[in-house]
């Protein structure tokens, strides 16, 4: 007999509830219904040209073989000086890992720094797969809250108290996704100074609105740092991401992508140096334009009777506490969804934190951003 059971160790990993929303609003979209997406963490922007055209000159000279486990040296030169322009950071090409997405790297990352049966701490909220990741590493996931009443940042004396002699690392995202919120400079000293690995996924890095962008590597040379191309460059199905690492990690690191990944598309690679050589004004005019948004956003809610109570001031989104407690983040999601044609993600999707809230996601024009704001306002099923 083949049954479940054969499966059933995976059981505590999750799936994306968000998923489950966008699948409802493509089925109403189906049916002749006006949906407004702001469920989805994925710009509403093409790839910067330079993209397709690296693409197609790749594909001419055949660039579809395996590379380097650790990616072509181009690209990691070209992320060696990101790092170094953008951060303010000195790495190395050999620190560097390249991957198809960053979100393989963040299981790679737990797996490289915690052993089965160790304990990895989290926020809570946070992104919904680094609980998962941790679970299916065999690692123990601690969760450090994030209060709204101190703006959702990082309280570092809080944490202290869950250190162990079995924690191996610590998860932080800044700018974050849910909340937006960028950590405070002293909340990065403060935990540099914990002197424990941190895993830095600094994907949103580059869309932080009010503040340089930054790295926890310029914090402490103990990090895993995790980027990308899917946000600031718009580059989600492109799937192209990498991991920066001490020297010392590297080759354990290295040895685990092999086997994982063998390596990164080749030419995804090369469309990867020729956006970082070439496309700085136009992410940065994506840049401009979610920032807008971001400000129409908060202001509107405001406006609306629906104040977010704090400023985020990075990623593209923005979470929001939902007055009847009675009700599931999923299950007021969905009827959000069928009454009024928004789609948005459930608060429950990251952590039990977020239960509670729901995220807006303002990767969406500001026509629509304002048409379903003031659906939602008009439905009364968030604000009393
Ligand atoms: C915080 C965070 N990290 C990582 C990812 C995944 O990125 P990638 O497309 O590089 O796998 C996401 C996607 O939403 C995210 O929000």
């Amino acid at each position: 007999m083949i049954s479940t059971t054969q499966t059933s160790h995976l059981d505590p990993i999750g799936s994306f509830l968000a998923m489950e929303i966008f699948s409802r609003a493509l089925e109403l979209e189906n049916l002749g219904r006006d949906i407004i997406h702001m469920e989805f963490g994925e710009p509403d922007f093409s790839a910067p040209p330079d993209a397709a055209e690296a693409v197609r000159k790749s594909m001419e000279l055949n660039a579809a073989g395996y590379t380097h486990t650790q990616g072509i040296e181009e690209l990691r030169n070209e992320i060696v000086n990101k790092y170094a322009q953008d951060y303010g950071v000195q790495i190395l090409p050999e620190q560097v890992l390249v991957s198809n997405g960053s979100s393989i790297l963040l299981y790679l990352s737990i797996q490289l720094l915690a052993p089965p049966g160790s304990e990895v701490i989290l926020t809570d909220p946070s992104y919904a797969c680094y609980e998962n990741v941790i679970r299916a590493a065999g690692v123990k996931p601690v969760f450090i809250k994030l209060k709204h009443a101190e703006g959702f940042q990082l309280n570092v004396d809080e944490l202290k108290k869950l250190l162990t002699s079995k924690t191996c690392a610590i998860v932080i995202n800044s700018p974050m996704n849910p909340t937006g919120v960028v950590f405070s400079q002293e909340v990065m000293k403060a935990l540099a100074d914990l002197d424990i690995p941190v895993i830095s996924d600094e994907i949103y890095a580059d869309l932080n609105f009010e503040d340089s962008p930054c790295s926890f590597l310029s914090f402490s040379p103990k990090t895993v740092a995790i980027n990308g191309f899917s946000k600031y460059y718009a580059m989600t199905g492109w799937r192209l991401g990498y991991m920066i690492t001490p020297s010392v990690w590297m080759p354990a690191a290295a040895r685990l992508h092999q086997n994982l990944m063998i390596s990164a598309t080749e030419f995804v690679q090369e469309a990867g140096v020729s956006v970082l050589q070439k496309s700085a004004s136009y992410c940065e005019s994506m840049k401009t334009e979610f920032n807008h948004r971001r400000q129409f956003v908060l202001k509107r809610l405001c406006e609306l009777g629906m104040d977010p109570g704090y400023t985020p001031t990075g990623a593209f989104y923005v979470i929001y506490k939902y007055h009847d407690a009675e009700k599931s983040s999923f299950d007021l999601c969905l009827e959000v969804l069928e009454k009024t044609g928004v789609a948005i993600a459930p608060g429950r999707d990251f952590g039990l934190g977020a239960e509670g809230y729901v995220r807006f996601s303002y990767s969406n024009s500001l026509e629509n951003i304002d048409r379903a704001l003031i659906r939602l306002a008009e439905s009364k099923l968030l604000a009393s």
